[in-house]
C-alpha cells in the first residue's frame, strides 16, 4: 500500500524502481549462479593440474605428453576395466596381461622412499576436471630384460618395448565399449571400491564420463578399423603412421592397403643422430621434428603441444646412454670378431661417423620386406611437413624415401627381434641366411637368451602369458634380406660366433 502523501505519479515511479531492482536482483542470482555452475563446470571438466617431475627418468616414465584432453580416460573408470572385463584380455594379471609394467615401492639413491607406481610406466596420470590417463613415450619405449635365472627383470627405459602388446590394448579397450555390461550401474559400484568419490564426481561419473568414454571409445575403434583388415601388429610393434595418416593428415584408409608394422626401435644416445636418417624408413632426419610428431602419433594435438616438456625430454634422451650387456662377454673372441665386423662390411654401414651410417639403404639393395617404406609416400610428407605451418615450431624435414636406415648398433643386443620388422628372433638368425631362419616364433617372452642373442622365442606361453606367434609368411612379415656376403650370412659358424660376441661390446 503507498502512503497517503505520495502522488499517484511518484507511486508508479517508486514501483519501476522497484521492480527494475528485482529484475536486477534476479538478474544477479542467474549470473551468480551461472557462474558458479560454469565455474564447477570448468573445475570438473576443464581446470589443469600441472605435473612435475623433479627426476627427468620419471618425467620420461610418468609425464604427460599433452594427449590427456583428447586420448585421456577417466583413471578411476580405467583402472576398473580389468576387474569387470577379464575375459577381454589376453590373459590373466590385468594390465600386466598386456606388458604393461608397475613399478615396485624403493629407495632412491638419497635414502628416500619411493612408493610403487600409481600407474603402469608408459602412462600418465593428469588432472584436467577430473584425473585422466593417457600413454606417453615410455609405454613403448621400454625394454623389460629377465636374466635366464631370474625372475626379477632389469628395465631399460629408452628401449623397444619388447613385451608391450599396444594392439592387444586398443583391441581390448574397444571390446569394453562394445560390451553391454558397460553401464553405470555395473562400473560405479566397481569404481566406490577403489575411491570413495564425492557425490559431484558420482554424478559426473555416472552421466557424463562413463557414457561419453564408451562413445569416445567407439569412434576410435572405427578410426582404427583400418587395422582389422591387416596383418596383426605382434607384440613390440606397432603400425606407427598408417594412423597418422588417416587420423591426422585427412588420407583415405580405404584406398590404402599398406601395412606399416614395425618394430618399436630405441631411442636412447639421439645426439650423435642428430641428421641422420631417422625412424626405419629415415622418413626424418631432425630429432626435434621426431620427438615432437612422436607426440602428435601418440595423440597430442598442435595447439596444446607440451612444447617445453617435449624440449626437457628430448635433452634426456640425447643423452642417455645405450645400456651395457649384462652378461660376461669373452673378450678374446670379441677381439675377433671386431676384425671380421670390419673386414665383411658391417662397419660401413653401422659405425657411428662411417660413410653409409644413418643413411637410407634401397630395398633393392638391403633385400628386406618392402611394405613399411611403402606406406610412407611423398602426398603423406608433403601433408606433414604443411600440418604445422600455423604454429611458432614447423614441421620441415619429412620426406619418402626408398628403403631403410642404416641402424647405428648401439645397445643391439637388447633390440631384438631384429630389422625392421621384427622378422628374426636374434643375431644368430640374423646371420643365418633367410632361408635357415625361424618361420613362426614367439613374440614377447622377456626372458634373455645369451647364446643366440636374443629373448626366448620358441615358447608359446608361460604362466599364463601367452606369446604372439610371429608368422613371417604374412604380408609385411617377410624374413628376407640383409644377407649376403657383406651381411656376414656367408661365413663360417665360427666366425659368426665371433662376430656375435662382439656384438655384445659397446
Ligand atoms: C605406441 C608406441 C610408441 C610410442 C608411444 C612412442 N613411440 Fe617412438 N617409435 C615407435 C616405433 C614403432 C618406432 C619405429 C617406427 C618406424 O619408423 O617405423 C619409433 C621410433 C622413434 C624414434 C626414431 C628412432 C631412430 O633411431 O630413428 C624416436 C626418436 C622416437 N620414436 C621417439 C619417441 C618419443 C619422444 C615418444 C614420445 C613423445 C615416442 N617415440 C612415443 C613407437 C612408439
Ligand atoms: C649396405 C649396408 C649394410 C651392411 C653392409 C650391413 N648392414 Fe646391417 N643393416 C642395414 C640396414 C639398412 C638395416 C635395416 C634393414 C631393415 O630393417 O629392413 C640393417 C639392420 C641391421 C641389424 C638390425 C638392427 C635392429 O635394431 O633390428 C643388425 C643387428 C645389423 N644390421 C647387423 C649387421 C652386421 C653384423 C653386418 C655385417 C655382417 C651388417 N649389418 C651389414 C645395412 C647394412
Amino acid at each position: 500500500m503507498s502512503s497517503p502523501e505520495t502522488t499517484p505519479a511518484t507511486q508508479s515511479e517508486q514501483e519501476r524502481r522497484a521492480r527494475g531492482q528485482r529484475k536486477l536482483v534476479s538478474l544477479l542470482v542467474v549470473l551468480v549462479l551461472a557462474g558458479a555452475i560454469g565455474g564447477l563446470v570448468w573445475y570438473k571438466l576443464f581446470r589443469e593440474v600441472p605435473t612435475t617431475y623433479a627426476d627427468d627418468a620419471d618425467l620420461f616414465k610418468y609425464g604427460s605428453i599433452g594427449n590427456e584432453a583428447y586420448d585421456g580416460i577417466p583413471y578411476w573408470l580405467w583402472l576398473v576395466l580389468p576387474r569387470v572385463f577379464p575375459e577381454h584380455l589376453p590373459g590373466n594379471g590385468g594390465y600386466a596381461a598386456l606388458g604393461m609394467v608397475w613399478e615396485e615401492g624403493h629407495t632412491l639413491p638419497d635414502g628416500s622412499w619411493k612408493p610403487s607406481g600409481e600407474v603402469p610406466i608408459g602412462f600418465s596420470k593428469k588432472t584436467i576436471g577430473f584425473p585422466r590417463i593417457a600413454m606417453n613415450c615410455a609405454i613403448c619405449h621400454l625394454s623389460v630384460v629377465r636374466k635366464p635365472d631370474e625372475n626379477v627383470a632389469t628395465l631399460y627405459p629408452g628401449g623397444t618395448g619388447n613385451q608391450m602388446n599396444t594392439q592387444g590394448y586398443l583391441r581390448f579397450l574397444f571390446a569394453c565399449a562394445n560390451d553391454p555390461r558397460f553401464t553405470a550401474d555395473i562400473l560405479m559400484p566397481e569404481i566406490q571400491y577403489n575411491v570413495k568419490l564425492s557425490l559431484v564426481d558420482q554424478l559426473l561419473y555416472r552421466y557424463l564420463l562413463i557414457p561419453q568414454t564408451r562413445k569416445a571409445l567407439l569412434e576410435q575403434e572405427k578410426r582404427y578399423a583400418f587395422m582389422n583388415t591387416r596383418t596383426d601388429w605382434s607384440i613390440g610393434e606397432i603400425d606407427p603412421f598408417n594412423p597418422v595418416k588417416f587420423n591426422v593428415l585427412g588420407m583415405d584408409s580405404a584406398t590404402d592397403d599398406t601395412v606399416g608394422n614395425s618394430d618399436m626401435e630405441p631411442i636412447w644416445n639421439l645426439q650423435p643422430r642428430e641428421g641422420m636418417a631417422l625412424h626405419w624408413d629415415g622418413l626424418n632426419t631432425s630429432i626435434r621434428e621426431v620427438v615432437l610428431s612422436s607426440a602428435i602419433g601418440d595423440g597430442a594435438r598442435a595447439p596444446t603441444l607440451p612444447l617445453a616438456t617435449l624440449e626437457r625430454l628430448e635433452n634426456y634422451l640425447r643423452k642417455l646412454p645405450a645400456p651395457e650387456y649384462p652378461f660376461p662377454v669373452d673378450q678374446k673372441l670379441a677381439a675377433r670378431g671386431k676384425e671380421i665386423y670390419q673386414r665383411t662390411g658391417c662397419a660401413e654401414c653401422h659405425n657411428f661417423g662411417a660413410k653409409r651410417t644413418g643413411t637410407v639403404i634401397p630395398v633393392a639393395e638391403v633385400g628386406t620386406d618392402p611394405e613399411r617404406h611403402k606406406l610412407w609416400r611423398e602426398e603423406a610428407a608433403r601433408r606433414y611437413n604443411n600440418y604445422a605451418k600455423d604454429y611458432p615450431w614447423k614441421f620441415n624435414n619429412f620426406r619418402a624415401t626408398d628403403g631403410y636406415a642404416s641402424v647405428p648398433l648401439d645397445g643391439v643386443w637388447i633390440r631384438a627381434p631384429f630389422l625392421h620388422n621384427g622378422s628374426v628372433p636374434s643375431l644368430s638368425d640374423l646371420l643365418e641366411p633367410p632361408a635357415k631362419r625361424p618361420k613362426v616364433f614367439y613374440r614377447g617372452n622377456n626372458r634373455y637368451d645369451p647364446t643366440k642373442v636374443g629373448f626366448v622365442s620358441d615358447v608359446a606361453e608361460e604362466k599364463g602369458r601367452r606369446f604372439f606367434k610371429y608368422d613371417t609368411s604374412l604380408k609385411a612379415n617377410s624374413n628376407a634380406g640383409h644377407a649376403g656376403a657383406t651381411y656376414g650370412t656367408e661365413l663360417s659358424a665360427d666366425d659368426k660366433t665371433a662376430l656375435v660376441e662382439y656384438l655384445k661390446t659397446p
